[in-house]
């Protein structure tokens, strides 16, 4: 069977929940098809926001953690970053009656709309637009062909926490935050897996995170990168040679000419 093929069943996979910075929940499960964590982020709030849901299959042990900090009943806003099921494939989130799916405007206009059969209300962000939850503020940030030419970030304000999706991401099963430099492994994983057409988008984005200063970095997959370690991940990206060159997913991909 080829890496790409794998099977992978998200409801055998475990999930455990962590509190990252005040009231900044990661609730993180190992998918060991690909050699890497599956993250979600809970921000406790007036209006509580989950960032991401995990793919279909995996919603309902996320939802059992969410549930360990928040009355279900109170989800405000699920936020997906671009268009992928591990980023919000678990749709029984819209179960949650109050809640509302955030995306960026790209999002929308190309994924959520148009279609014959996947109704979908939700409400969508540009570039540098504002969402006040209660004590926090999410900052939109549009990241075009960093992976997706709908991505966008999310940059919580008042905590400076940097939520960069596909971005930083590290292969393992890492702790909660990781202790050791991965940015080589980082790299590596870039290459093998293929996420990125080009490096320019990526650097560009990079520059402009560095200038927002974060205190704590929450990729998706991986553990949190504190302030002391983001500059070797930000290097790294601005020093090696990352982007798509004949693999995807492991694989060579035969391009006949
Ligand atoms: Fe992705
Ligand atoms: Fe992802």
């Amino acid at each position: 069977m080829s890496e790409a093929n794998k099977s992978f069943h998200p409801d055998e996979i475990d999930v455990s929940i962590s509190e990252i910075s005040d009231g900044i929940y990661r609730i993180s499960g190992f998918v060991e098809t690909y050699g890497i964590t599956f993250n979600q982020f809970l921000i406790q709030d007036e209006c509580p926001t989950l960032i991401h849901t995990g793919p279909m299959g995996m919603y309902n042990k996320i939802e059992e953690k969410v549930k360990e900090v928040i009355n279900i009943e109170k989800l405000a806003y699920v936020a997906f970053l671009h268009f992928e099921s591990d980023e919000w494939g678990g749709m029984e989130f819209l179960k949650s009656p109050k809640a509302k799916l955030v995306c960026s405007d790209l999002s929308s206009k190309l994924n959520l709309t148009g279609w014959y059969n996947v109704p979908c209300d939700h409400i969508s962000f540009w570039d540098n637009e504002l969402l006040k939850t209660g004590k926090r503020v999410l900052r939109f940030i549009m990241t075009p062909h960093v992976h997706h030419w709908d991505s966008m970030m999310i940059f919580e304000e008042t905590t400076k926490s940097l939520f960069p999706s596909d971005l930083f991401i590290q292969p393992g099963k890492n702790r909660a935050i990781v202790s050791s430099d991965l940015s080589d492994d980082m790299i590596q994983l870039y290459k093998t897996v293929g996420i990125f057409g080009s490096e320019e988008p990526v650097r560009q984005t990079t520059r402009r995170l560095v200038k927002l200063e974060p205190k704590i970095i929450f990729p998706m997959h991986g553990g949190c990168i504190d302030a002391s370690m983001f500059p070797s991940y930000t290097d790294a990206l601005m020093k090696n040679e990352f982007a798509y060159s004949g693999n995807i997913l492991g694989q060579k991909v035969q391009i006949v000419t």
